[in-house]
């Protein structure tokens, strides 16, 4: 797995005058069941998220509101991924270094995961996961 690996996944949506509508439904439009979902608001400016690597995780991030940037690293190359629409699903398969940074006022991310919370899943120091992919 590569960072090209992190693809962007275009959601359903039904337009209507009304108002939009997104859906996702898990081994359909995400390539896993979905058995955890967890969103992160209230970002004060400056701020940065989510800067670990899961062993097995895999995971789709949508901004559901506002904006915001998904860095990713597979310990060799990096990309940066903007997100901004509520119909747009970046994934992320296992061992990837993710961060989550400049958040917009009032942006919601959601996240959809593959896995149950699991401290033990997580690689929270980047030299660690750098050593963990070169020993691949
Ligand atoms: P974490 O995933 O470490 O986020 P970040 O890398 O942005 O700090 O989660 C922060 C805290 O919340 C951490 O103590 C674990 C806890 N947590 C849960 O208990 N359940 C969850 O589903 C998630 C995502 C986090």
């Amino acid at each position: 797995m590569t960072v090209d690996d992190c693809t962007i996944l275009q959601l359903p949506k039904i337009p209507d005058v009304r108002g939009n509508l997104t859906y996702v439904e898990g081994g359909v439009h995400v390539p896993f069941s979905i058995r955890r979902v967890y969103w992160i608001y209230d970002v004060p400016g400056g701020e940065v998220r989510g800067g670990h690597a899961y062993r097995t995780l895999q995971e789709v991030i949508i901004a559901l509101s506002g904006s915001f940037d998904v860095l990713v690293s597979d310990g060799v190359n990096r990309r940066t991924i903007p997100m901004n629409r509520s119909y747009y699903g970046l994934y992320v398969p296992q061992m990837m270094w993710r961060q989550l940074a400049n958040f917009s006022t009032n942006a919601v991310c959601l996240i959809l995961a593959s896995n149950p919370f699991d401290e033990s899943d997580y690689i929270r120091r980047y030299d660690t996961f750098v050593a963990a992919r070169s020993a691949e």
